[in-house]
């Protein structure tokens, strides 16, 4: 995860929030090229969604709701994660993700081990053990180690288990349940009739506008409402750089189906669809997998729901839940709201509240398996034909921040810098392209690969006598001469697609 963090800071793509200041934990700043980027996924997803189908149409609901939506939808009750406090060091910790474990030799207990949940946390414990067996004096044999999540532990064991920050035991409180939603007030009343979320998910914005929908636009059950926007939770412990972050951005959508519809069957067909989705934006399919979560570990509104997931750099972890919500939140939007939301179905000939599927996605979530799939250290020829190192990007041109740099070989032959010129103004009518006249065209090259442009355009002299231009491929480096009518040719077919 630090290389590509490093990458991230290095190239603008991204930067601690407030840095200047020390940073806020959990909070993140796109830069120039990341900008690009998550414009570029969000579209692609718009396109192919809300576009590319005639089933689904788009809403951009704001921010702060009505608090009662949140009372509706379970989340003031129940949006929370269990969280520890570790009195010492007045640190804060998500209790499942502190792990403990009773150290035994030859059958004695002789204290316990914390850790937190890493893919290493197994070895770790086990060095801790054979410290604390050390320490002791104790003789005999170590017995194995065995994990369990801090959730199990009984209560005569809270003052025990040792706090992962310190290492010293009595220090831990049991778990006790924080809400992780961000609260403000609005108006001129701080008092508790003016409280109000910032939403913790963008889905119930589309509950709450289900019924003008129907009411205004020409859908028919099955459809979707789709939705890309800010979220914010409060987590306890944002980590994994902008994995888990406090502002995030979703991609959702809710699909609503009739009651009798084969809710499996089309489950099946949405997480089909969206994997399709990840694999045209990039990602391999051998780095994807999917998560069927078991009932006992459903949220509180899902009948079943299961999470694509993807190999980052911190292991196999969800990039996308689709979830099987039922008619749970338009029920309770009916009930709280007092309101009719059922829809009447033509076909049918009765009225009901739809049934939903919603995948849900994080954008910022998206942009890290992307980086992490394109990231590549591979080796080149230099300008002498000598190996050489180097870091690319191998995006998909679709979202690639940059199409295509556009160079003059030379930049003291006016011809050519001109030249060269006029085809960047003719191609950024289009797409984001860049110009770069400075430096060996080797090192130009190299510093288009680590930002991941997919085309390199080069004018040169023999541009000045029939026209064309070399164009060469990042991936492979390899370039082929063309005229600039079939150079935008070529470039439309990757960069746009097929008509
Ligand atoms: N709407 C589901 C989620 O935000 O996780």
């Amino acid at each position: 995860m630090s290389i590509i963090e490093g990458l991230c800071k290095r190239r603008g793509f991204i930067y601690r929030s407030s840095e200047i200041y020390g940073g806020l934990n959990g909070f993140f700043d796109y830069g120039p090229l990341g900008v690009e980027l998550k414009n570029n996924i969000k579209q692609a997803w718009w396109n192919d969604f809300v576009h590319g189908r005639d089933d689904i149409v788009g809403l951009d609901a704001s921010i702060i709701m009505h608090p009662n939506v949140w009372r509706a939808s379970g989340h003031v009750a129940g949006f929370s994660d269990p969280m520890v406090d570790c009195k010492e060091s007045k640190l804060r910790f998500r209790a499942d993700q502190i792990y403990f474990a009773e150290v035994k030799v030859d059958g004695h207990t002789i204290g316990y081990v914390s850790v937190l949940e890493d893919e290493g946390m197994q070895a770790e414990a086990e060095k801790k053990a054979h410290e604390l067996k050390r320490k002791k004096g104790a003789q005999g044999e170590l017995e194995p180690v065995v994990l369990k999540n801090y959730m199990e532990a009984k209560p005569g064991e809270y003052d025990l288990i040792p706090s992962p920050a310190t290492g010293n035991t009595g220090t831990l409180t049991p778990p006790r349940d924080f809400n992780l939603m961000f609260q403000t007030y609005v108006g001129a009343m701080r008092d508790e009739t003016a409280i109000a979320y910032l939403r913790p998910e963008t889905a119930q914005g589309i509950f709450v506008d289900f019924k003008n929908i129907c009411d205004t636009s020409r859908v028919k059950v099955p459809f979707g409402i789709a939705q890309i926007g800010k979220a914010f939770r409060n987590e306890i412990t944002p980590r994994n750089f902008i994995f888990r972050s406090r502002e995030f951005e979703q991609m959702e959508i809710e699909y609503f189906i009739s009651p009798e519809a084969d809710w499996k069957k089309l489950h099946r067909e949405w997480i089909d669809a969206c994997k399709k989705w990840f694999v045209s934006i990039g990602l391999p399919e051998c780095e994807l997998a999917e998560d069927v979560h078991p009932k006992e570990k459903l949220a509180h509104y899902a009948k079943a729901c299961t999470d694509i997931t993807f190999h980052f750099p911190h292991g196999l972890q969800e990039l996308q839940g689709i979830a099987v919500r039922g008619d749970f939140d338009l029920t309770q939007h009916q009930n709280a709201s007092n309101k009719n939301l059922e829809y009447f179905d033509e076909n049918l000939k009765r009225k009901y509240l739809p049934h939903v599927i919603e995948p849900s996605l994080g954008v910022d979530r998206t942009f890290l398996a992307v980086m992490t799939a394109a990231y590549t250290e591979d080796e080149v020829p230099n300008d002498k034909g000598q190996p050489e190192k180097r870091v690319v990007l191998k995006f998909s041109p679709r979202i690639a921040p940059l199409k295509a740099a556009v160079f003059p070989l030379v930049k003291n032959k006016p011809e050519i810098f001109e030249k060269a010129k006029s085809i960047y103004e003719r191609l950024r009518r289009r797409w984001n392209v860049f110009f770069d006249a400075s430096g060996a065209i080797g090192r130009r090259y190299r510093r288009q690969d680590e930002i991941g442009t997919p085309f390199g355009i080069t004018v040169d002299f023999q541009t000045l006598e029939d026209g064309t231009v070399t164009l060469r491929d990042r991936d492979t480096t390899q370039q082929v001469r063309m005229s600039v009518e079939e150079l935008i040719w070529h470039l439309t077919d990757k960069i746009d697609g097929k008509i």
